[in-house]
């Protein structure tokens, strides 16, 4: 029997090896993985330069405390801070942590407490990101939720004015939601939306886990809008699969965030950070986001060229490499189906494929891949 308790639908393959944009599983079978780990792998498996930087911090020193000036800390920092336009870093080792940093960070420096967050967003798994996420299916039999969360439709302006009151604190949301459905805020309702609550005295706190990262083509996804968030929340492929999450906000919060009031005992690990700062200077170049782009051009008209005329298929969407193929029905048995033909792939919600391909996938893998989709769509 396993010991391990059930919390995850898992695919029969065992890994054994995983290198650049393949995965080797024990059976000896070699999958093109255009899943990287659910946006983590953004440089593909083990990258060469990330490794070479694990490496060499293993050989230096690999945990002290937070006790410590960790220089690696401070240049991490100034990467995301330079990257994003904002001022400062809190380090924890996920997704879900940095949101709860976030959550707790606007709620003391503005003394409020609401947190008004979108319908099918996901913010994470513990008791506050859980409480913050717009989906029921989450929260069943972990009642009751932690209090002061309000869910407003993405898009629907109105929903928004109800919501804002002076107990609101922030204004949370994806600018694109991943496990929702790669559902796409427009530029005009976010930017408003940032102008209310801005007026409101809110935070504007934007979770860019899983769309950051040089994933949409640019570092953080906000950028693409020109919005101005008080805070970003990071993690994900952040340190290309080592356990790293983070805050980035403005100057002007750093009271709430004095010594002692948070902390983390992994959080800022040296060898994580190692990766990071590998991964992010890759990453935050602009002729590699450059190249994003082109390579998302060319996976969105290969995909809507293949597939416009299939009865099966409704619209794509989605940004850069983060694509959504939106099915008239349930997306689910795809996954299976491609990885007959050895390509791995993600739902979003229930009706749509996600993809989510390494950033470094070459176009003849990219041509590959929309191959096997059309393939499993069409016969
Ligand atoms: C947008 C978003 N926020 C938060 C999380 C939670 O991150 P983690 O699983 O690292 O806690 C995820 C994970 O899928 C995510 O996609």
């Amino acid at each position: 029997m396993s010991h391990l308790f059930p919390t995850y639908a898992r695919w029969d393959i065992t890994p054994v090896k995983a290198k650049g944009s393949y995965l080797t599983a024990k059976d000896g079978k070699e999958y093109l993985d255009f899943t990287s780990g659910i946006s983590v792998c953004n440089l593909g498996h083990a990258p060469d330069n990330v490794k070479t930087a694990v490496e060499e911090q293993l050989n230096q020193f690999w945990h002290t405390s937070n006790l410590f000036q960790i220089e690696l800390q401070e240049e991490v920092a100034k990467q995301l801070a330079d990257a994003s336009g904002l001022d400062l870093v809190f380090f924890g080792n996920s997704g879900a942590e940095a949101n709860e940093a976030a959550i707790k960070l606007a709620r003391k420096s503005t003394g409020r407490t609401k947190v008004i967050t979108f319908v099918d967003s996901f913010h994470g798994r513990t008791f506050a990101t859980m409480a913050a996420t717009g989906q029921d299916k989450i929260k069943i039999g972990f009642g009751p939720m932690l209090e002061s969360f309000e869910y407003i439709t993405m898009n629907d302006l109105d929903s928004l004015t109800a919501a804002l009151d002076d107990n609101t604190a922030a204004i949370m949301f994806e600018v694109i939601q991943g496990e929702g459905g790669i559902n796409e805020g427009n530029a005009e309702f976010l930017k408003k939306a940032e102008e209310l609550a801005h007026q409101n005295g809110s935070l504007v706190i934007i979770d860019e886990i899983q769309t950051g990262i040089g994933r949409t083509g640019k570092p953080f996804a906000f950028q693409h809008i020109g919005l101005n968030p008080d805070i970003v929340s990071v993690a994900k492929g952040i340190a290309s699969g080592f356990p790293l999450g983070a805050i980035i906000g403005k100057a002007s919060l750093a009271e709430a965030f004095s010594a002692g009031s948070h902390g983390s005992t992994f959080g800022g690990n040296p060898v994580a950070l190692a990766a990071a700062k590998e991964t992010l200077n890759t990453i935050f170049d602009e002729s590699f986001l450059a190249d994003v782009t082109q390579k998302g051009e060319q996976l969105h008209s290969l995909l809507e060229e293949a597939l416009k005329e299939q009865p099966i298929f409704k619209k794509l969407k989605g940004r850069g490499l983060m694509v959504g193929i939106e099915l008239n029905e349930e997306a689910g048995p795809f996954l299976a189906k491609a990885r007959e033909h050895n390509l791995l792939i993600l739902t979003a919600g229930t009706h749509v494929i996600r993809l989510l391909p390494p950033l470094t996938a070459t176009e003849a893998e990219i041509q590959t891949a929309v191959n096997v989709i059309t393939n499993i769509l069409t016969n």
